[in-house]
């Protein structure tokens, strides 16, 4: 992939001593976003009820008669201060309780695919989060299908190619995910494959072999989050006993230096949510992130939102904080996005058609 970093686009540099002084072309790498608009990406890393924007949340609550705990939007938005995974979850399951209808997830499907067409979004892969809803009364058919409906015109109505993936709560039973896999392969609901999340520690890759062996036989993607807050051996047993084709977050791997070699050896990619972490103080600051030592060791990282809505940003906030405060360069941002791409899902002629997109993107 061409990039414009480092090209010297400045043109010859005039001598120091040179009686008349060019003005100064910037370089590409300084061109504002407003010219050439954001970078081309895949979304790989994403929570469908994690874009629940505050005020999409009052809205749907006044829709369905709903009392909300709060008593407007600066008393919930002064909730969003989170000490880990666990205190983000237990707000994230709370402000569920205003999806009630398939309108609603279509609406919120709709609004997140609005907002990453401007992030520059290209293809998206969204994790949906059956169980939460089946606990609440919430029928499988009702989620599933607001959100694949919204889907289904994405293409079209946005840009965004997308496709679907149930994803398992870890701290829930591998009984309860098998049950609610088989009910949705028997509506023939339009997912490409499985996901699994919520709580790690304590609730290894181990427990879901059967699940992640029925998906493999379904024909199903596999997907994990492994090494979030979890050790890097759940990022080796997600791969050894999942049979995983991408780990989502993994940025405890750089714990692991063989681990590292498996990783970069085998190209697995790692879907890294540096806004994400920084909320749930996976790491303390960005600056302190480990995404260039993971780009310097030769991962096949790229750049995701995770739960955009809770975290401070969509997948462009997460570049531009990226290069704001720690410096990433051009080169390593177009090199993670063509890496989203190639790691997706999608169709090689789909992904033919971004990489070429990206390509000539001005980027
Ligand atoms: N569910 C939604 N966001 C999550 C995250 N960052 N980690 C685990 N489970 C999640
Ligand atoms: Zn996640």
């Amino acid at each position: 992939m061409e990039t414009n970093d480092g090209v010297a686009a400045t043109g010859d540099a005039a001598p120091d001593n040179a009686e008349t002084s060019t003005p100064e072309i910037p370089a590409f790498a300084e061109v504002p976003e407003e010219v050439h608009g954001p970078l081309p990406v895949a979304e790989l890393h994403l929570h469908i009820e994690g874009t629940l924007e505050p005020e999409l949340i009052f809205a749907l609550a006044e829709r369905n008669g709903i009392q909300l705990p709060y008593a407007d939007l600066d008393e919930l938005r002064s909730r969003y201060e989170f000490t880990d995974l666990q205190s983000f979850l237990d707000l994230y399951y709370a402000n569920m309780a205003v999806l009630r209808t398939e309108q609603d997830f279509a609406d919120m499907t709709r609004a997140y695919l609005s907002r990453a067409a401007l992030a520059g979004v290209r293809h998206a892969e969204i994790m949906l989060d059956p169980q939460a809803h089946l606990s609440r009364g919430v029928a499988l058919e009702t989620c599933v299908n607001g959100v694949a409906s919204v889907l289904a015109v994405s293409e079209q109505e946005f840009g965004i190619s997308t496709l679907l993936i149930a994803a398992f709560l870890r701290d829930l039973s591998e009984d309860s995910a098998l049950e609610v896999l088989e009910q949705l392969l028997a509506m023939n609901a339009q997912i490409a494959g499985i996901g699994l999340d919520s709580a790690e520690v304590g609730h290894p890759p181990a427990k879901f072999q059967r699940l992640f062996s029925r998906a493999k036989d379904a024909g199903l993607h596999r997907i994990a989050h492994a090494g979030e807050e979890g050790p890097p051996s759940y990022i080796i047993d997600a791969l050894d006993l999942l049979a995983v084709e991408r780990i989502d977050h993994g940025i405890r791997c750089m714990e692991d230096p063989e681990l590292v070699e498996r990783l970069v050896h085998a190209l697995t990619p790692l879907t890294v949510c540096p806004l994400s972490n920084v909320r749930l103080r996976a790491v303390d600051t960005l600056a302190e992130h480990p995404l260039p030592a993971m780009l310097a060791a030769g991962l096949n990282v790229s750049v995701n939102s995770d739960d955009p809505a809770y975290f401070g940003g969509y997948v462009d906030d997460n570049f531009a904080q990226l290069k704001s405060v720690i410096g990433l360069s051009e080169f390593d941002c177009v090199r993670m996005a063509a890496n989203s791409i190639r790691s997706s899902f999608a169709s090689e002629e789909r992904k033919t058609e971004m990489l070429a997109e990206l390509a000539s993107s001005g980027h």
